[in-house]
């Protein structure tokens, strides 16, 4: 007798998990700081800015950033989201060695940025608010298909993106999906380092 094939339906739920595999797998292979989003945010050879990522997701770029050794305030507005990432925060402290190291380095705030970020200073605001959607769904990855459907569109983005223009630091980093315009409302960028599938546009301020 044949069998039914069906297809598995199952989804892994998302959560913040800073000692999988391919977190170290990046850690050790991921070009450090050569890496694209190292260069974005000024990290260079003896120099480490203090950053605040106020789009902070489920850590993944904070990690990152803090792992080449520069400190991090996160902010994230989702409170299912914010949850996330301070039980992955905290089981990460609890491994200790490297990791814990690491997590040191990492503040979160609960709240949003479009508030906070005007009572904040900083050398560096990193930006990576949920991007528009893009028409082969296929590409979208199954994490951010969760994402978006716990936390929306971040339609208010722009308002985000002026916040942090207005902001007391020395350089906004966006990361934004490579083939998208920039809002035309936005100004030019000084510079865009160009990946595969996202850039990263960065505005030095000159205060
Ligand atoms: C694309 S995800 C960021 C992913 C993150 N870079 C990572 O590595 O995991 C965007 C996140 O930014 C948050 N966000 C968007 N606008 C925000 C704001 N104004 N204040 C705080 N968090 C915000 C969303 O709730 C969402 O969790």
């Amino acid at each position: 007798m044949k069998k039914n094939k069906q297809k598995s339906t199952n989804i892994t739920p998302i959560i913040a998990d800073f000692t999988s595999a391919s977190i170290s797998y990046r850690q050790k292979f991921g070009g450090g700081i050569k890496q694209d989003i190292a260069k974005a945010v000024g990290i260079k050879s003896g120099i480490r800015p203090d950053i605040i990522d106020a789009t902070a997701g489920l850590g993944i770029d904070s990690f990152i950033l803090a792992s080449l050794g520069s400190k991090i305030t996160l902010i994230e507005r989702s409170q299912k989201i914010h949850n996330l990432l301070a039980d992955g925060m905290k089981k990460a402290s609890g491994v200790g060695g490297r990791t814990a190291e690491i997590i040191s380095r990492m503040k979160l705030i609960h709240g949003d940025a479009i508030e906070l970020l005007p009572t904040l200073s900083t050398n560096v605001i990193y930006l990576d608010p949920m991007h528009p959607p893009r028409n082969n769904s296929a590409l979208v990855k199954s994490k951010m298909r969760q994402m978006r459907s716990i936390v929306g569109e971040d339609s208010d983005h722009i308002e985000l993106i002026t916040t942090a223009l207005n902001s007391i630091c020395d350089r906004v980093t966006l990361k934004w999906p490579s083939q998208s315009p920039l809002p035309s409302v936005l100004p030019k960028c000084s510079h865009k380092i160009l990946g595969k599938s996202i850039r990263f546009d960065i505005f030095i301020k000159s205060n």
